[in-house]
């Protein structure tokens, strides 16, 4: 049976990552409705940060050169390790478990929220593989970072998510679905940009329609 993962990050409960998200999410559910589905919304619900029990944990992975995700488990041997594998391993079973890998996230501070990124901590083994799970990213930026835009060098989000899944998870295909110069709705400075970011929000919610029923 297929299924989905499907995760939000934005701090914000009317979030356009989120709406982005949810389009897919329906839209892939309407095609799979016996498919299986997770949510988690990792702002509202948050994953610890690691501690010392996961790197010891990482450690024994480390020092074992193992590769084997079914086996990390053994390596948990001492109380702290065990504590941190209590954390890591629902999280990693529901990755594991899923064909496709929806992640809402918002833009902070060029890159990604510290909500992810404790997820990612969690879920970041050496040399382990996710693939062939397929990892659909559906974002949203206050300012403008397309190929072009004069801040187009600081969009540490999509490189930083893209390099992330190809270098640990081995998936290559990552697809991003961007809405743009959101700020535009809030900050009266401006919204003479504001023609675009509708443009490009809509753009995003006509992507992410379509790929949901794609997948
Ligand atoms: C803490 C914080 C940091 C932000 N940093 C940036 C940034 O570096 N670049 C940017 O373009 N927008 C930035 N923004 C604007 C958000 O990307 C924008 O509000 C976007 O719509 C957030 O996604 P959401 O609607 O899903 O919450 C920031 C917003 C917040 C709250």
């Amino acid at each position: 049976m297929t299924s989905l993962l499907h995760l939000d990050s934005s701090a914000r409960r009317n979030s356009i990552s989120r709406e982005l998200s949810a389009a897919f999410a329906d839209a892939w559910r309407a095609e799979h409705p016996y498919g299986g589905y997770r949510y988690r919304d990792l702002a509202a619900d948050p994953i610890p940060f690691i501690g010392e029990g996961w790197t010891e944990l990482c450690d024994r992975v480390l020092a074992g050169g193992g590769t084997d995700l079914d086996r990390l488990a053994e390596l948990a041997d001492t109380p702290a390790a065990a504590a941190a594998w209590a954390i890591v391993e629902p999280l990693l079973a529901e990755v594991r478990a899923a064909d496709v890998v929806l992640i809402g996230t918002p833009m902070y501070n060029y890159s990604i929220p510290a909500s992810l990124k404790a997820w990612l901590d969690q879920l970041t083994f050496p040399r382990m593989s996710l693939a062939p799970s397929r990892f659909v990213v559906t974002t949203a930026r206050g300012g403008a970072y397309s190929p072009g835009a004069p801040k187009a060098a600081y969009d540490y989000q999509e490189r930083f998510l893209r390099d992330f899944f190809a270098g640990h998870f081995a998936v290559e295909d990552t697809v991003f679905i961007n809405a743009e110069l959101a700020n535009s709705r809030q900050d009266p400075a401006l919204a003479h940009l504001r023609e675009k970011h509708d443009a490009s929000y809509a753009a995003a919610l006509a992507e992410a329609r379509r790929l949901g029923k794609e997948y």
